[in-house]
């Protein structure tokens, strides 16, 4: 059974996130034309060992040639089910292993050649669980000034930290406080307070409100959403959510079995053509159709050791065709900001190509 999930409760409550931009083309978000982010063609695999000696069996294909450019002040929503290899890109990106190929630079330089320090000065993430990634024995002031004292080093300390309480709307007294003194949602603000200790131009945020109950969800996304305009930055915002990441991001890459089978702009997803973005859709809770019950997507994702030659989707696909099992279908494109690798999806007709 698929293990995304979609919360019924939207509209999100609480402030109002702004409007997305609605995909804006990529090329105006850019400084000096080059993007902030840019993964071409990235793969990674995992060696797979057992056995007395611990010799390599075989190999987890995770990422299978992944490609996006990510614009300054752009959030791109990545999407896709359990295993698909959603935190595995992630962690490539923050530098945690290396990629087994293909390249990923950070305003036009590859980001091995970046100093740690210097990377991570620009480039920060927070995750799904804020209280593993808090030092449980550190106060919050601590856990502050920590990161603005390595790069900060000639401001104020006291100052810059009672800027971040305020800007991620904690009270002052929370300095005092170790982690498991907080909710949920509380950790998440000390952690995106860390995260801008950094002062960083990029945040990678993996799964950042899925642990976190519908309300307190609108107001984490509403503090992203205003953090994000304030101190321009770009995001990387994974999520199993298809309806937060419709409603919160530019642009979205709905990932299968490590390859982008769909791009399409934030609060589009609704037009998706992908039989799979279309299975995950119709699988969403609706409560004008609990009568016809959930359209569950059914089977499991294939294994990333065993690969299938050809479409990832085929063994759970109502459209597939014989075509499909003898090549992967690469990204193409169906509409202005929109690409689709199926077979079955038909390119725009030339008509509609003049049109646009
Ligand atoms: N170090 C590793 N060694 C071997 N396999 C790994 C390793 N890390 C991840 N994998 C495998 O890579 C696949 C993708 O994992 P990943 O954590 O990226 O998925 P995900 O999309 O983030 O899933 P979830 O939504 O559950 O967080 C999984 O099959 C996982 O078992
Ligand atoms: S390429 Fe074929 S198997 Fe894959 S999603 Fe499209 S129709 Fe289905
Ligand atoms: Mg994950």
């Amino acid at each position: 059974m698929i293990a995304m999930t979609a919360s019924a409760s939207r509209p999100l409550s609480g402030t109002p996130v702004s409007a997305s931009t609605g995909g804006a083309s990529l090329p105006d978000q850019q400084t000096n034309g080059v993007p902030i982010l840019e993964v071409q063609d990235v793969y990674k695999m995992f060696p797979i060992r057992g056995g007395l000696f611990l010799k390599q069996q075989s190999q987890a294909s995770v990422l299978n040639g992944i490609s996006f450019q990510l614009g300054t002040g752009e959030i791109l929503g990545i999407v896709g089910e359990s295993g698909c290899g959603k935190s595995t890109l992630a962690r490539l990106l923050m530098r945690i292993f290396p990629a087994t190929s293909g390249e990923m630079r950070f305003e036009g330089k590859s980001i091995q050649d970046y100093l740690k320090k210097d990377y991570f000065h620009q480039v920060q993430m927070i995750f799904q669980d804020p209280f593993s990634s808090l030092n449980p024995k550190m106060t919050v002031a601590t856990l502050l000034d920590e990161i603005i004292q390595l790069h900060q080093p000639n401001q104020d300390t006291t100052q810059v930290r009672s800027q971040l309480l305020d800007e991620v709307g904690l009270p002052k007294e929370s300095e005092k406080k170790y982690p498991h003194e907080f909710s949920g949602g509380q950790r998440q603000r000390i952690a995106i307070a860390r995260a801008l200790a950094a002062q960083p131009k990029l945040l990678i945020a993996d799964e950042p409100v899925s642990a976190l109950d519908v309300s307190i969800q609108a107001q984490i996304l509403n503090l992203l959403s205003d953090l994000q305009k304030s101190h321009r930055l770009s995001l990387v915002f994974i999520s199993h959510d298809l309806e937060v990441v419709d409603y919160f991001c530019d642009r979205i890459l709905v990932i299968y079995l490590g390859r982008i089978v769909e791009e399409l702009s934030g609060n589009a997803l609704q037009q998706a053509q992908h039989p799979y973005t279309q299975a995950l859709l119709r699988s969403i809770p609706d409560p004008h159709k609990k009568a016809e019950g959930l359209q569950v997507l059914q089977g499991e994702l294939p294994s990333p050791l065993n690969l299938p030659p050809g479409c990832g989707f085929y063994s759970r696909c109502e459209h597939r065709q014989p075509v499909c099992q003898q090549r992967p279908p690469h990204l193409e494109r169906h509409a202005p900001g929109h690409q689709v690798a199926c077979f079955a999806v038909s390119p725009p007709s030339d008509s509609d190509s003049a049109a646009q």
